[in-house]
């Protein structure tokens, strides 16, 4: 019994990859091989990844919005979860990264499912429908998070989800000797979610802090 959220430590947080994490193989593949690159720690962890197809499940989602894709980690669990009558727009900058995804995605055969958009997120969310969404998920720039979340409350359906990465960044949002541009976008995002009235909102303690987000 617990009022408290409990430490993970490493033995306990294998137990949990151990006993619940389910990722297909291409997924596995995936992760490993990002884990070589340089920029790996952007990739989420392969827990929140079987958290977000559990969602995605959960509420049918069947129209998927990323905005930050990476090698494509994270769309893959979604649009597995979602199934073969699902969609997904993904915003990146990155053809490099994109294009390590695309090889991923071709081999799960969820390719021709994903419409990927090169370029400032800003730019590429600007040109999507109105409502259009059932489930979002945030992961790029943090200077950038306000306007994307600006962007998801006009492109989900109402009702809807929204998911927002690293909202603990680290911690550094509950350290106010912390005022860097990125930290200070992050706490004042999150600030505004729990007095929104447009949305019902929750902080979820997995990976970096994930933001759970309903449109009303
Ligand atoms: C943390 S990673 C995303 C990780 C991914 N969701 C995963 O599961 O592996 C952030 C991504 O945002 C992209 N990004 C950064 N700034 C951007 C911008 N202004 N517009 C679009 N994408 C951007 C980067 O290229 C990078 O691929």
């Amino acid at each position: 019994m617990s009022n408290t959220t409990l430490n993970i430590d490493q033995n306990l947080l294998h137990y949990i990859l151990d006993t619940s994490v389910k990722e297909s193989d291409v997924a596995k593949r995936l992760r490993e091989k990002t884990m070589t690159l340089e920029m790996s720690r952007m990739q989420i962890a392969p827990e929140q990844g079987a958290f977000m197809g559990f969602i995605a499940r959960l509420i049918h989602a069947k129209h998927y919005l990323e905005i930050g894709v990476f090698t494509g980690y994270s769309m893959l669990h979604v649009v597995e979860a979602m199934g073969k009558d699902a969609s997904a727009t993904g915003c990146d900058i990155s053809k490099e990264w994109t294009d390590m995804a695309r090889s991923y995605w071709e081999e799960a055969q969820i390719s021709e499912q994903i419409d990927m958009r090169l370029g400032e997120a800003t730019d590429s969310l600007n040109k999507l429908e109105d409502s259009l969404y059932d489930l979002a998920f945030i992961d790029a720039d943090k200077g950038n998070y306000d306007t994307y979340y600006e962007e998801c409350l006009r492109l989900l359906k109402p009702k809807a989800l929204l998911m927002i990465d690293n909202i603990f960044w680290g911690g550094a949002v509950a350290d106010e000797k912390v005022q860097d541009t990125d930290t200070k976008a992050i706490r004042a995002l999150n600030t505004k979610i729990m007095s929104d009235k447009r949305v019902n909102a929750t902080m979820l303690t997995i990976g970096d802090g994930l933001m759970m987000v309903q449109k009303v």
